[in-house]
């Protein structure tokens, strides 16, 4: 999806929300969508005006703002947080925000508090979880409680103790039922990572919501990455689906540096940032 343009001579007019129903007709209509991971108010405001359809506050903020070595330690009080402050920089993209580790495995009960208060507390658009078939139950639950939710399938990052590691998943017959087992329990969409080009293709065919790949190859419905791995602000894991548009991690430094020798030898503050 394109972001709204304003017409030529007409009154700049707001960008209006994108939407769950924007969603399910961008898929109708072929238009390939585009997501990325934010988790502060300053990147969620850069996302939204370069045209991202929507952005995650993903709970892969534990690896990439808090340095943990995987997402299971996140919290949903930091997932409140997070979201809050990220749709405090959106003037159009949906915001989704993800359910962390053990905020719906209990029961549906749970899952559907717990997407509450990511609504109500944080202000998310839409919730994320992970699982096929084994998170119908909660998917079914929260969409009843008319709280619109993405699920994930493939490598689930937060199955990690399970999985022995960060694993491309293979399993294509078992993929499928998953695909279809949580859109028969109410996602608008899914993400789907991990998984061999030709299974992603087959899933992407195989259900009417879109498919939002990562590592899952060019025939999904939309693609997301982790920003800070687009950017090059985070390099502990380098995974091949990671495409790196800019290398901001080495711009920072050398910013930092600079800063460091100029203080250091006296060169800032010059007469243009001090008070007469
Ligand atoms: O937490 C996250 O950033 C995610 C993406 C990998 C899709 O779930």
């Amino acid at each position: 999806m394109s972001p709204p343009a304003t017409p030529k001579g007409a009154v700049a007019v707001e960008p209006r929300l994108v939407t769950v129903p924007d969603f399910l007709a961008a898929k109708e209509r072929g238009t390939r969508l585009t997501m990325l991971t934010a988790y502060d108010c300053t990147m969620a405001r850069l996302l939204d005006a370069a045209g991202v359809d929507a952005l995650l506050v993903g709970d892969s903020l534990g690896m990439v703002v808090q340095g943990q070595p995987d997402s299971l330690a996140v919290t949903l009080d930091e997932m409140i947080y997070h979201t809050k402050i990220v749709v405090r920089g959106v003037r159009r993209a949906l915001v989704i925000a993800d359910l962390p580790f053990m905020s719906y495995q209990v029961s549906p009960q749970q899952a559907v508090e717990n997407a509450g208060r990511l609504i109500k507390e944080g202000g998310a658009h839409a919730v994320k979880l992970e699982g096929g078939i084994r998170s119908a139950a909660a998917i079914t639950a929260i969409s009843a409680a008319d709280i619109p939710v993405m699920g994930h399938i493939g490598l689930t990052p937060q199955s990690v103790r399970r999985l022995g590691g960060f694993k491309v998943q293979r399993d294509a017959e078992r993929l499928l039922d998953d695909a279809k087992a949580i859109e028969a329990a109410g996602v608008f969409g899914m993400v789907v990572e991990c998984v061999p080009t030709e299974i992603g293709k087959r899933i992407t065919a195989a259900v009417k919501v879109p498919t939002i790949g990562i590592g899952a190859g060019s025939g999904c419905d939309g693609q997301v990455l982790v920003t800070p791995d687009l950017l090059g602000l985070f390099d502990e894991i380098r995974p091949r689906f990671v495409k790196q548009y800019a290398d901001l991690g080495k711009a920072v430094k050398q910013a930092a540096e600079e800063y460091c020798r100029e203080v250091r030898d006296g060169t800032f503050p010059g007469p243009e940032h001090s008070f007469k």
